[in-house]
């Protein structure tokens, strides 16, 4: 078959740690997929940056929206982040021509996911985004896939690594939070602006797209009860250690006999539970359902390889379709069937 041609917009932690992977599993990955998988276009900010990997023979871009406009592709991946342009546009204008996405840009998913998808519809091509939530972790293919025909109850975890990292640390080393927070971005886990890590909004966004997901409905994003990590001090975790818990932020949804109820927050977590024991950059899922019953996933939240495991993967899945296949929707079923969301009442 073919090779199939992809266009990378964003080469900073995520998109290098995938550029590097394709170029050193070229054969292997041509193996598995039944066709090889080349980069034949890239963008990013700055031309001139040395960023570690070969990029002679491939096209550069001067700016996203082009490359998605007009790149011989048959994918774009967007790793730029930030819930406006250049992601917005350059995805929309990929889905308006046909051509399939894979972002692991949550912030866009969870403002612009439901309209995205729906283009993607209309044109035929795929909207993959297994990166978006929970790193390395497959939750979106767990919930959009393996779990269909169940009536999910309840979905929660810890959703950013960045924030439990610092938990970890301040915990386990004693080290003061600025100090913790320098550390996961030195190691490419946070945000470009961290303020939606340890505030919380990147788990917002996280939890907006499992909710959509788990419960069939139209993103929610605004509609969630918000409180990062930025008020926890050394203090307050010894003094939860004492009571025998551990601090955690938590995004949980959960279905009520009124509505939906979506919050994000620090939470004291049982010292025996499992999620008390997820330390470090490691994410936690748990789904609730009631064919499968719980579901636990523990993983890779965070990082350069294990977002672009994820984000292969979703290539991989492109890679190895063929003309006529049906696809997966991108919110689990046609957007037009999504129900409308309904909030709790809260009590
Ligand atoms: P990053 O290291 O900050 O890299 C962002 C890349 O996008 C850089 O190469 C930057 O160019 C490029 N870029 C930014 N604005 C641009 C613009 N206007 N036009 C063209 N290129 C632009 O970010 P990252 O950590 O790789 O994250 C990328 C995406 O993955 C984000 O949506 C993030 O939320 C998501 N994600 C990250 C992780 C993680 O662990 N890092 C995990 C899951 C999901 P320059 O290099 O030239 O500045
Ligand atoms: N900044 C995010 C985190 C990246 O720390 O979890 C993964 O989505």
């Amino acid at each position: 078959a073919d090779a199939l041609k992809i266009g990378i917009a964003g080469l900073g932690t995520v998109g290098v740690s995938l550029v590097r992977i394709l170029q050193d599993r070229h054969e292997m990955l041509a193996t598995t997929c039944g066709r090889a998988i080349e980069i034949t276009a890239v963008t990013a900010r700055d031309r001139n940056k040395d960023r570690g990997v070969d990029l002679a023979n491939i096209a550069w871009f001067d700016d996203a929206v082009s490359l998605a406009s007009s790149a011989d592709i048959d994918v774009f991946i967007e790793l730029m982040g930030g819930a406006g342009d250049p992601a917005y546009s350059s995805v929309k204008a990929a889905l308006q021509r046909g051509i399939h996405v894979v972002t692991a840009n949550k912030a866009l998913l969870a403002a612009h996911g439901i309209e995205l998808a729906g283009i993607a519809e209309e044109r035929g091509a795929l909207l993959n985004y297994e990166a978006a939530v929970a790193g390395g972790i497959p939750v979106i293919k767990a919930l959009r896939e393996s779990m269909t025909g169940n009536t999910v109850s309840r979905v929660y975890g810890i959703m950013n690594g960045t924030c439990n990292y610092i938990l970890t640390k301040m915990e386990k080393e004693g080290l003061s939070f600025e100090v913790c927070l320098k550390e996961a971005q030195r190691l490419g886990y946070a945000e470009a602006d961290p303020a939606f890590d340890i505030e919380g909004n990147d788990t917002a966004h996280k939890l907006s797209i499992l909710t959509s997901l788990a419960f069939g409905t139209a993103i929610a994003a605004d509609d969630i009860y918000l409180e990062g990590i930025t008020n926890i001090s050394i203090e307050d975790i010894q003094a939860a250690a004492d009571l025998g818990y551990r601090i955690k932020l938590l995004g949980v949804a959960q279905r009520t006999e009124s509505g939906i109820e979506q919050r994000v927050h620090p939470t004291m977590v049982p010292y025996d539970s499992v999620i008390a024991q997820v330390d470090g950059v490691t994410n936690a899922v748990a789904i609730e359902s009631d064919i499968l019953g719980e579901l636990l996933m523990v993983g890779p939240g965070a990082g350069g390889n294990a977002t672009a495991s994820a984000v292969l993967g979703d290539v991989a899945d492109i890679a190895k379709s063929r003309p006529g296949a049906q696809h997966v929707p991108a919110f689990g079923r046609p957007t037009k069937a999504l129900l409308p969301y309904k909030r709790a009442r809260i009590q």
